[in-house]
C-alpha cells in the first residue's frame, strides 16, 4: 500500500480568509438576488458550511451528487448525476459550489445540466481552481486559490475517502 506524506498548502485561517472574501464578492456581484447555493458532494460539503455561513443574507442551500471518475484517477469524460438538487431553480440566481475544478468536466457539464431549469443565471465558485489537468473549459467565476498541480486533501477532499476531514489543505507526496 502506498503512503503518503502530507504538507501544508493552506493553513485553516489563510482559508478562512478566502471564504469570507469570497462570500463578500458573490454577495456584491448579487446585490438583489435571493441566491441558491448548489453544493456538488462529498468534496464541497466543509466549503460549502463555511461560505453560506459567511453570507450575510438569507439564502437557499441544496446539493448534487455526481460521478465523474468512476473508480479511477482518470475522467471518464462522462458525467453521472447521481443525485440532482430538489429546489426549482426556474428564474433563480443559482451559485454552483464545489471543492476544485481539475479537468473542469463537473463543473462545465453540470453547469449545462443545470440550465435546462431555466436559472436566472448561474455562476460557479471553487474553492481551489486546478489549471494543469483542464480538459473542458469552464467559466471559475469565483475561486479562492488558483494552483497548478499537485495531490490536494483535506477541507473535503479526499484521497481514497481519507483526509476529508482536516480543516487545513495539505499536498500529498509519496513516501
Ligand atoms: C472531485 C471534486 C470535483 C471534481 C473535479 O469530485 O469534488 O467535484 O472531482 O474534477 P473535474 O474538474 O476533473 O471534473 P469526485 O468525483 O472525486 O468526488 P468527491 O467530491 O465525492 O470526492
Amino acid at each position: 500500500m502506498t503512503s503518503y506524506k502530507k504538507n501544508l498548502l493552506f493553513d485553516a485561517q489563510t482559508i478562512a480568509g478566502r471564504v469570507q472574501q469570497l462570500a463578500k464578492d458573490i454577495a456584491a456581484s448579487h446585490p438583489d438576488d435571493p441566491l441558491v447555493f448548489v453544493g456538488i458532494l462529498k468534496g464541497s460539503f466543509m466549503f460549502m458550511a463555511d461560505l453560506v455561513r459567511a453570507m450575510d443574507r438569507p439564502c437557499e442551500i441544496d446539493f448534487a451528487r455526481i460521478s465523474s471518475y468512476g473508480s479511477e484517477t482518470v475522467s471518464s469524460g462522462k458525467l453521472d448525476v447521481i443525485m440532482d438538487v430538489g429546489i426549482s431553480l426556474k428564474g433563480r440566481a443559482v451559485i454552483i459550489v464545489d471543492d476544485i475544478v481539475d479537468t473542469g468536466l463537473t463543473l462545465s457539464e453540470y453547469r449545462k445540466h443545470l440550465q435546462v431549469q431555466c436559472p436566472a443565471s448561474v455562476a460557479t465558485v471553487a474553492l481551489i481552481d486546478k489549471t494543469g489537468r483542464r480538459e473542458k473549459e469552464v467559466d471559475v467565476d469565483y475561486y479562492g486559490f488558483r494552483i497548478e498541480g499537485g495531490f490536494v486533501v483535506g477541507y473535503g477532499l479526499d484521497c481514497d475517502e481519507n483526509y476529508r476531514n482536516l480543516p487545513a489543505i495539505y499536498v500529498l507526496e509519496e513516501d
